[in-house]
């Protein structure tokens, strides 16, 4: 049977129009567009969201993060804290250098992106006389795997035998497990609260409409009743956090079962994940009556995911209660979580700012002005200061570990 074809709008639903894919781009996002299409069709008409989030960041070869898409930096569609300075990496060497050396000299980070953490940390460690005997890196996009051997083979050429791309998590983990803004990419369940419906609980999903000459995704109810379990957890939500009619929200299961998978096989040492996002009593708030799904392209931010799938970022806020329950059920002590300003400023932002800084002051310095520009971008209230947060979750660590970062923790958590 052959399927309608699938008309992409100039621009994401309700926004201004924004620069179009080249034709190279256009037609990777048609063919997993039509992949998409096949799926929602031997589905029977409808697939829930999180298949669709899966489809579009990672269906083998044509998925945002497992496809060619250039996702990083000026010429990509977003700038993480990693590719704006290396202070990043060398502040983050300080909190992880203590675990390593009290658990296993093993560092695994997921996600890696372009390389530059990994960079960034194997010198800062080597600097410290830390360097951890393997460097693991767990990456899901073969693309990406290639751009950070090559950033790696071009900073640290001399370490290149610690490090290691993983095919699948290994049975057993220890040292540290590290991920910034892994989270924000995993796939989400999306519902919707109508307390007054027959079905109070929607399961949100996937299906298509027609639109002149052909069709397009459109975001649907579940054409079956949501699982008893998904019913009572989305009313205990809204009951709790008092939601409004048509509340509409994420409920993510990908992020917490994938920490739960991380805590069964870490031995011992620390997962440390660092992300935007809150606890849940705020993820959950009753103002936040459309979630925090987002998109980016080029740069700009807007709420639609079925813009040119596979060509945009898809993401959510990650909701840390979920994370920590995640950890705790699995047998970790929830060590820390405080803001990445918080956490950035005791582990020694700022020391490590000032020993960048120039002899000559009364010199322009360019790199000293985007450095110090950089700095306040991580650290800002306004910016990812507070927006980001970082959680420290731990195995078998002894109770008086001095973990810079963490230093001021009182180890009880309001999550
Ligand atoms: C927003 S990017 C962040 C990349 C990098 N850490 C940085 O800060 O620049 C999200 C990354 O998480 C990766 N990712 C998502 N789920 C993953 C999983 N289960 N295991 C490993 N990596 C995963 C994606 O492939 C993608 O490379």
């Amino acid at each position: 049977m052959s399927l309608p074809p699938i008309v992409q709008p100039a621009s994401p639903r309700g926004q201004d129009p924004l620069p179009q894919p080249g034709a190279e781009a256009q037609a990777y996002s048609r063919q997993l567009s039509e992949k998409i299409l096949m799926a929602i069709d031997q589905a029977g008409g409808w697939i829930p969201f999180a298949a669709y989030m899966e489809l579009a960041l990672y269906a083998p070869g044509l998925g945002y993060y497992s496809g060619g898409a250039r996702k990083f930096g000026g010429a990509g569609d977003f700038v993480t804290a990693p590719e704006m300075t290396p202070l990043f990496g060398r502040t983050l060497a300080r909190t992880i250098a203590p675990i390593l050396a009290a658990s296993e000299p093993i560092l695994t980070e997921a996600g890696a992106g372009t390389g530059k953490l990994a960079g960034d940390l194997l010198q800062a460690l080597e600097a410290m006389g830390q360097l951890p005997a393997r460097y693991n890196i767990l990456e899901l996009s073969a693309e990406l795997a290639e751009r950070q051997r090559e950033h790696l083979q071009a900073t640290v050429p001399h370490l290149m035998d610690r490090v290691h791309w993983l095919g699948a998590l290994p049975d057993t983990l220890s040292g540290v497990v590290v991920g910034n803004e892994v989270l924000d990419a995993m796939p989400v369940e999306l519902v919707r609260w109508q307390r007054h419906a027959s079905q109070a609980v929607q399961r949100l999903g996937v299906s298509v409409e027609s639109t002149d000459g052909g069709v397009r995704f459109v975001t649907t109810p579940a054409p079956t009743p949501a699982s008893p379990a998904l019913i009572e957890r989305v009313r205990a939500l809204a009951d709790k956090y008092n939601w409004p009619d048509s509340y509409t929200t994420e409920i993510p299961e990908a992020g917490p079962a994938w920490i739960t998978t991380l805590a069964q096989r870490l031995t011992q040492g620390a997962l440390l994940l660092i992300d935007y996002g809150f606890p849940r009593h705020e993820f959950y708030h009753h103002d936040r009556t459309g979630g925090t799904l987002i998109c980016h392209y080029r740069h700009r931010a807007h709420p639609d995911p079925y813009y040119w799938p596979g060509l945009q970022d898809i993401t959510t806020h990650v909701d840390f209660t979920s994370i920590a329950e995640a950890g705790f059920h699995a047998g970790l002590e929830v060590t820390g979580y405080c803001t990445q300003a918080g956490w950035l400023m005791d582990a020694g932002l700022l020391d490590l700012l000032a020993a960048e800084q120039p002899a000559d002051h009364t010199q322009a310095d360019a790199a000293w002005v985007r450095t110090q520009h950089a700095v306040q971008t991580l650290l800002s209230p306004a910016e990812m200061g507070e927006f980001f947060k970082v959680i420290l979750l731990t195995r078998g660590l002894p109770a008086d570990l001095r973990i810079p970062g963490f230093l001021r923790s009182d180890r009880s958590h309001t999550l």
